[in-house]
């Protein structure tokens, strides 16, 4: 039996595709743990996926929204705190999309509008939605908003192509908003930097097979699942991480620290 250590908690969650999605994990660790939330994505995922199943499964309210369009996240957010009649706890925006790397673009021949979309997608709607949620008012003091990002913001993975700029400004904006909404609010703002994860975002990055292997010989712990993310985000949405704030969390199995392990070093000694 989970500890319902979010009993009393709502929130927002973003990005629910279908049942690999790392947001739809989330939300059924949330719901374990007693958390209540509102379910959002993207109009055109709604064809697509299946978030209607979670919403019963989970009890929640679905609210379609694209989340770079700031008429729908005003939208979002007044009929959420409409519904729960209160302000909110917790939100994790669980989106990335590259527009490159969707129709196979290389960083080296990039289509710009194609990237000023998928940096829209992925980074900006970030600040979009945090300074909606701030102008508003919405945020209970001590609540928390988390953000889901990837290694090749810091490190260069080649084709991860320009969602590692899309992550870098991501995890740019959790810090720079961050302390305004910790200075006057209260809230704290994180982003977990993510193992690999087969997900359809995961899926889309060019060679991922060979990418998600590597990252779990190098790993001490092995990969990061998506279930084990989202036990994490229900610790980073619980009272017993109330002064963590501005930081990029790594949640990759220690991937992050390793600079070769001997699993590698034993595959280039046999070869
Ligand atoms: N899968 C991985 O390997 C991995 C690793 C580290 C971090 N992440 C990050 O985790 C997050 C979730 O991705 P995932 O792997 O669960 O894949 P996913 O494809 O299941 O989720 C991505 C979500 O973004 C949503 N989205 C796209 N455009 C949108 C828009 N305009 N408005 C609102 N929502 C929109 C999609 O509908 C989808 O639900 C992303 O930020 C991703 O970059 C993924």
């Amino acid at each position: 039996m989970p500890y319902k250590i979010l009993e009393g908690k709502k929130g927002v969650i973003f990005g629910a595709l279908d049942e690999h999605s790392i947001a739809w994990k989330s939300a059924e660790e949330i719901s374990e743990a007693g958390g209540q939330f509102v379910l959002t994505n993207a109009p055109v995922a709604f064809r697509m996926g299946t978030i209607e199943k979670l919403g019963k499964s989970t009890n929640s309210l679905i609210i379609p929204a694209d989340a770079t369009s700031m008429e729908d996240l005003q939208n979002l957010i007044d009929k959420t705190l409409n519904h729960f009649d209160s302000k909110l706890d917790f939100i994790l925006h669980s989106i990335g999309m590259s527009v490159n790397v969707r129709k196979g673009k290389e960083y080296k021949n990039l289509n710009y509008d194609w990237m000023t979309k998928g940096w829209d997608i992925s980074a900006v709607s970030f600040h979009k939605l945090m300074q909606t949620l701030y102008n508003k008012n919405a945020m209970n003091p001590w609540s928390s908003i988390i953000a889901l990002t990837y290694i090749a913001s810091q490190r260069t993975f080649p084709n991860y192509n320009d969602m590692a700029d899309n992550k870098a400004y991501l995890e740019s904006i959790a810090r720079s908003f961050g302390y305004f909404f910790g200075k006057e609010k209260k809230v704290r703002v994180n982003t977990i930097s993510q193992s690999p994860t087969i997900t359809t975002a995961g899926k889309g990055i060019k060679g991922f097979n060979g990418f998600i292997n590597y990252a779990e010989k190098m790993s001490p712990l092995g990969n990061a699942s998506a279930e084990d993310c989202a036990k994490y985000i229900v610790t980073m949405f619980s009272d017993y991480t109330k002064k963590v704030t501005l930081q990029n969390l790594f949640h990759d199995g220690g991937f992050s620290n390793v600079g070769v392990s001997q699993d590698i070093i034993d595959l280039f000694d046999e070869a």
